[in-house]
């Protein structure tokens, strides 16, 4: 018997091996033939879709409109070339990458927007609580949902408050002066490199200053709360991830436990000593800039009558907020302000009329602005073109956009169509509609004039829906006017004192990238398209030149 023992041993694993292999393609093919079967209903009522097969769905297609787009742009440009391929499919289409990827309904018409975000705000997509939860572990105004979401941005909401945001001006100018100072060492020593970093690490600590009242001085050094977060940003993944390698790694979950730890473990001692030091000034009875943290102390106490410390519920709901915040705003508002200065210095014009708002408002002694805006942060609303231009850098480079799970029963009507979003994730696409030509004129080019009321006519004016780089509706960007705000100081402070000079071929030739490598290197002939999250390729490299006045 003991002789056989092995070979028994064997034939068991080996049938344990094939079992797992039969019942795994069983079930792969079960889902295969769910998947397509629901494609196929849709086809029946002639709803509108690329062109499909039965076996691929639409990996093929996609697959052929991708091999015209460089391999590392951002995926939201291929719904857009869809469309641009097929105009006649219109603005609602569905596309069928199972099982690389889900089964959607591209969304890009303002009114069919309005219908899953306002009219109805349908359900974050349920995959984004997945991604994120490395980072907050699923407690995170993004991906909560119901009773508890309202709760918690009802407690948070007052700091991001416009009027509440100007107190903290001062500190946005301090970042931005330490933001300047890297430009001008860079100016000297005449350096070519990407930027995008630098306005990362900028957006970074002017979170930490608004959000707690902290200085977490990424820009001059190492903090170990933004460098946990910066590890475990390549570790997300929406659980279809190509690159097994990642996906699977058995490291993975000891580095996000260990990033966490990190993470969790600062901004516990940080809001100690936050509260500890409020409870001060509030005896002390000294007003100063109260951070976005402060003002949900006081709304959470207020709530929570009879408790006079911060418990683990608040500290925890706290925690995972502010590392959102780090999260949801650091990479979209520096990508805008690098987009910002690649369209102003493509723009001579535009950049002219910019720097001449910004003598006629702020003085044309640029060694006074920082002073200025400490002194009367209300400027910053007499920026008319400032504003303009802001807004047409989020229109053609939207930072963002937005996804939602479709429910049963809920449709979106357009052009006389039911459109069922039940087992689809719904994608409102901000970048195919900021650029739709039936809706803007002269879609693709950097006009700030057109939103001067007094100077759109020479085009048509804006449709307030169709810009929604913020999304609309009860989940809209809670950040959306801290963003602005940032950008604005940090263009004040700049363009009259730097030149911006886009790199981009120089770049290529020293990296050795040229026509067709890695790949066609453009999208809709733009170098500075859009990548991973959104941000500029290559990180926007460029020189920055100072002014001689
Ligand atoms: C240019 C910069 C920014 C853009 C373009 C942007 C865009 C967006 C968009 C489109 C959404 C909705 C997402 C969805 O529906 O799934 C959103 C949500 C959100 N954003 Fe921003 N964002 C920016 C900056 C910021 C900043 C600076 C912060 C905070 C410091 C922030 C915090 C949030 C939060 C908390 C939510 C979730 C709101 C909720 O669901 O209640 N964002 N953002
Ligand atoms: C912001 O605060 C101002 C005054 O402090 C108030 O009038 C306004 O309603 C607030 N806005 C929001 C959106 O809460
Ligand atoms: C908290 O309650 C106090 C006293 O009732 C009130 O003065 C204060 O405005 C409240 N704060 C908030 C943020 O609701
Ligand atoms: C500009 O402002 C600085 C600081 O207030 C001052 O020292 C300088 O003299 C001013 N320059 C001019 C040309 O007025
Ligand atoms: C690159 O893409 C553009 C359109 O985005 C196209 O006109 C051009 O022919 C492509 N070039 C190559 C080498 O494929």
């Amino acid at each position: 018997m003991g002789a056989l023992d092995p070979i028994l041993g064997e034939l068991s694993i080996s049938h344990a091996f094939w079992g797992v292999i039969v019942s795994s393609t069983f079930t792969f093919l079960m889902k295969l033939y769910a998947a397509r079967r629901r494609f196929l209903r849709l086809k029946e009522r002639n709803l509108p879709m690329p062109p499909w097969s039965p076996l691929f769905g639409h990996l093929l297609y996609v697959a052929s409109i991708m091999s015209n787009l460089p391999r590392d742009c951002h995926p939201h440009y291929m719904a857009g070339e869809i469309r641009r391929a097929m105009p006649e499919l219109g603005p609602l289409f569905y596309l069928d990458l199972w099982p690389f990827g889900p089964q959607m309904l591209i969304v890009s018409s303002p009114d069919a927007a309005y219908q899953i975000t306002q009219k109805h705000s349908l359900p974050k997509y349920h995959a984004l609580r997945r991604f994120l939860y490395p980072l907050t572990h699923g407690f995170d105004l993004l991906t909560m949902e119901g009773n508890y979401w309202k709760e918690w941005r009802a407690i948070f909401s007052p700091g991001f408050n416009g009027s509440h945001l100007m107190t903290l001006v001062p500190g946005l100018v301090e970042d931005t002066e330490a933001f300047c100072d890297i430009l001008h060492e860079r100016a000297r020593k005449g350096v070519l490199a990407p930027l995008h970093e630098a306005t990362t690490n900028l957006a970074m600590d002017v979170i930490g200053r608004v959000a707690l009242d902290t200085q977490l001085n990424t820009q001059r050094g190492q903090n170990p709360l933004a460098k946990a977060l910066r590890n475990q940003i390549p570790w997300l993944n929406f659980g279809n991830d190509m690159d097994l390698l990642a996906r699977f790694n058995p490291f993975r979950p000891l580095i996000c436990w260990r990033n966490k730890r990190t993470m969790d473990q600062y901004l516990a001692r940080e809001l100690d000593t936050r509260y500890r030091t409020k409870s001060m000034t509030l005896v002390n009875g000294a007003e100063r800039g109260r951070s976005i943290t402060d003002l949900a102390i006081d709304t959470y106490l207020n709530r929570s009558t009879g408790t006079q410390r911060l418990d683990e519920t608040f500290m925890k709901f706290a925690i995972n907020q502010i590392i959102l915040f780090m999260f949801a705003g650091h990479d979209t508002t520096s990508s805008t302000i690098c987009y910002a200065l690649y369209l102003l210095s493509t723009h001579p014009l535009a950049l002219a009329e910019l720097r001449k708002e910004h003598d006629t408002v702020l003085g044309t002694n640029t060694s006074e602005t920082a002073t200025l805006l400490r002194q009367s942060p209300y400027l910053l609303n007499q920026l008319p073109y400032t504003l303009a231009v802001i807004k047409e850098t989020l229109r053609l480079f939207p930072a963002a956009s937005s996804t939602r799970s479709g429910e049963p029963g809920t449709h979106v009507l357009a052009g006389g169509q039911r459109f069922p979003t039940e087992g689809f994730m719904v994608w409102s696409l901000h970048q195919a509609l900021h650029r739709d030509p039936t809706l803007w004129n002269m879609p693709d080019a950097f006009r700030p004039e057109r939103w001067l009321p007094d100077r759109a006519d020479e085009f048509n004016r804006p449709l307030r829906d169709a810009w929604r780089p913020f999304e609309f509706g009860p989940r809209n960007c809670l950040g959306q006017e801290l963003a602005v705000l940032e950008i604005k100081v940090v263009l004040v402070m700049l363009v009259r004192t730097f030149n911006v000079i886009v790199a981009y071929e120089e770049w290529d030739r020293l990296q050795g990238h040229h026509d067709g490598k890695p790949h066609n290197m453009t999208v809709a002939g733009e170098r500075a398209y859009q990548v991973g999250m959104q941000h500029p390729s290559e990180g926007f490299p460029c020189r920055i030149q100072v002014l001689t006045s």
